[in-house]
């Protein structure tokens, strides 16, 4: 399908959306880092796959303080992942193949390295420049205490003093200072670049720390007062998270986005409490939303089946259609969530992450088992109404590199927390295209710029290629499908044989059915279309999901 004829509006609604995070997914140049041109070097791939749209994470210029998300310069390319010329043939080579481009604005903050914040540091206090950022006083005798508790996200304190005294706020890394919404050059600004890159033929932005963007500046600031960091409150009343201001930023990006034909879409990444979310998903606001509930739950049919019912029902009564996600560049993959052994409930993001902290080769992890219900799982989120989002590698089944060297990591969190968190780079390993040879194919350079393990060689692209039982195989084999069966936002419960397994069906004839327990169940009657592990004499087995035809 090209899609240079103009698209139908609500293209996103039951889109499946791959994410390329672009350093790790092939290089074309050889330097060790991913890049566009890889990307394009790749289209066939990601066709084969099936997938409606891919979203990339930034590949703007950057230092890579926090892999990218600290930007340089919002309109224009990394010279080490290629130039606005690549961007295009990138763009143009993904719509002729029918695949959208969603790309990731990151608005709380830009890099340290920016030429406002560079402006800001060279102006006084007070000036213009500074205003474009949260510059303040120090608290105590000269001001030698940061003006507030608030605590950065990845560790420590959440402002860095500047040679004349004054406090810049940073939710993140220093190096990404958070800019101050309240500033019309800053919203103008932004909008300009929406238009930039719709222009250049983005079909649509993932917007980055969404629900950070509106903060209570007024002084003294509010104390945090040791609440966690990443929590934020129900009724919009947290100092700088998820604030009711925040709309009012999204409503000016609507007018942007239906500037054009077809509107282009949004999806904010908003780690807000699930009956929030809709204001962000509303087509006054963003659109589209993230939903991380999926990612948080246990391995466990009464929690799936929990989120799945909580999430259409919000979906129906705000109008909005949820989205799925099992795995992203900031998570524990669900592989390796999902084989985490000690004790029941190891596989959600938090107790995955406590696991890396203690030990990243622990034996608790069973890599079959792992692999085995993240397929399940997968499977079964295909089947949901509602857009779906994959992260690049769990195509092939990849677990966390969980055993990286401390001193290969990269992620601002592992320094930030002195060494407390192991951090994100697990799940950032560049992808292993060819069973041997230089970076298994990745890059011509023999060193990526994250070391990949021996077992990535069985996993890759090349090998699974060969294997008709690959996860490679079942990820191809259930998207085609799920195109066919694609319809209305329905989706019925019917009754399971057990409390362990999850059975509902879809308009247009076909069911789900999911055996979360440990015995094989009957079958429900009708032809396996797909099944995430190999079924036989009409059972299903344990951890394992099946569409079922007729
Ligand atoms: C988002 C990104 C994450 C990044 C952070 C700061 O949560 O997904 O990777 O570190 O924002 O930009």
């Amino acid at each position: 399908m090209d899609i240079s004829a103009p698209p139908a509006a609500g293209w996103w609604r039951e889109a499946v959306v791959y994410q390329i995070y672009p350093r790790s997914f092939a290089d074309s140049d050889g330097d060790g880092v991913g890049d566009l041109a890889g990307v394009i070097s790749r289209v066939p791939y990601l066709a084969s796959l099936g997938v409606d749209a891919v979203w990339l994470s930034p590949f703007y210029p950057s230092a890579f303080a926090d892999g990218g998300y600290d930007v340089d310069d919002y309109r224009d390319v990394d010279p080490r992942l290629g130039t606005l010329a690549d961007f295009g043939e990138m763009t143009a080579r993904l719509h002729a193949n029918g695949i959208r481009v969603i790309l990731d604005i990151v608005p709380n903050h830009t890099s340290s390295r920016h030429a406002w914040f560079r402006a800001a540091l060279a102006a006084p206090p007070g000036s213009p420049a500074r205003d474009r950022y949260i510059f303040r006083d120090g608290r105590g005798p000269d001001g030698m205490q940061p003006p507030s508790d608030w605590p950065s996200v990845f560790g420590g304190p959440a402002w860095t003093r500047v040679r004349d005294g004054q406090w810049y706020l940073h939710l993140f890394s220093e190096q990404q200072p958070d800019l101050n919404w309240q500033n019309r050059e800053v919203r103008d600004d932004f909008l300009t670049t929406l238009r930039f890159w719709s222009d250049r033929g983005a079909d649509g932005f993932r917007v980055d720390v969404a629900h950070g963007l509106a903060k209570n500046l007024a002084e003294p600031f509010e104390p945090l007062d040791g609440q966690a960091v990443l929590a934020s409150t129900l009724n919009g009343t947290h100092p700088f998270w998820d604030r009711d201001e925040v709309h009012g930023i999204y409503a000016e990006w609507r007018q942007v986005f239906n500037e054009y034909d077809p509107p282009r879409a949004g999806v904010a990444e908003a780690w807000v409490h699930p009956s929030r979310r809709w204001r962000y998903a509303s087509p006054d606001g963003l659109g589209q939303a993230f939903n991380f509930d999926l990612l948080e739950a246990n391995w466990d049919a009464a929690e799936f089946r929990r989120v799945i019912t909580d999430s259409l029902a919000d979906a129906r009564r705000d109008g909005a259609p949820t989205t799925w996600v099992l795995s992203n560049h900031d998570v524990v993959r669900h592989a390796s969530r999902y084989g985490l052994r000690t004790g029941d409930h190891l596989s959600s993001t938090q107790n995955a992450k406590a696991w890396l902290l203690s030990d990243g080769a622990s034996a608790e992890l069973d890599r079959g088992l792992g692999l085995r219900r993240a397929r399940a799982a997968t499977v079964l989120m295909l089947a949901l109404p509602g857009s779906a989002y994959l992260y690049q590698g769990e195509e092939l089944g990849l677990h966390e590199v969980a055993d990286l060297a401390p001193e290969v990591l990269q992620d601002p969190a592992f320094a930030r927390s002195g060494g407390a968190e192991r951090g994100r780079d697990g799940c950032r390993v560049p992808l292993p295209w060819s069973s041997g040879g230089p970076a298994f194919g990745f890059s011509a350079a023999a060193t990526p710029h994250l070391p990949q393990p021996a077992w990535f060689g069985p996993a890759s692209v090349e090998a699974q290629e060969r294997d008709s039982g690959s996860t490679l195989a079942l990820y191809r084999q259930a998207l085609s499908w799920r195109r066919r069966f694609r319809a209305a936002e329905r989706l019925e419960w019917m009754p399971g044989t057990s409390d362990d397994v999850l059975h509902f069906s879809r308009p247009g004839g076909w069911q789900c059915v999911t055996n979360f327990g440990p015995r094989a169940v009957p079958l429900p009657p009708g032809t396996v279309v797909v099944a995430s592990s190999p079924v036989a004499d009409g059972l299903l087995p344990a951890d394992t999901s099946a569409w079922i035809q007729g």
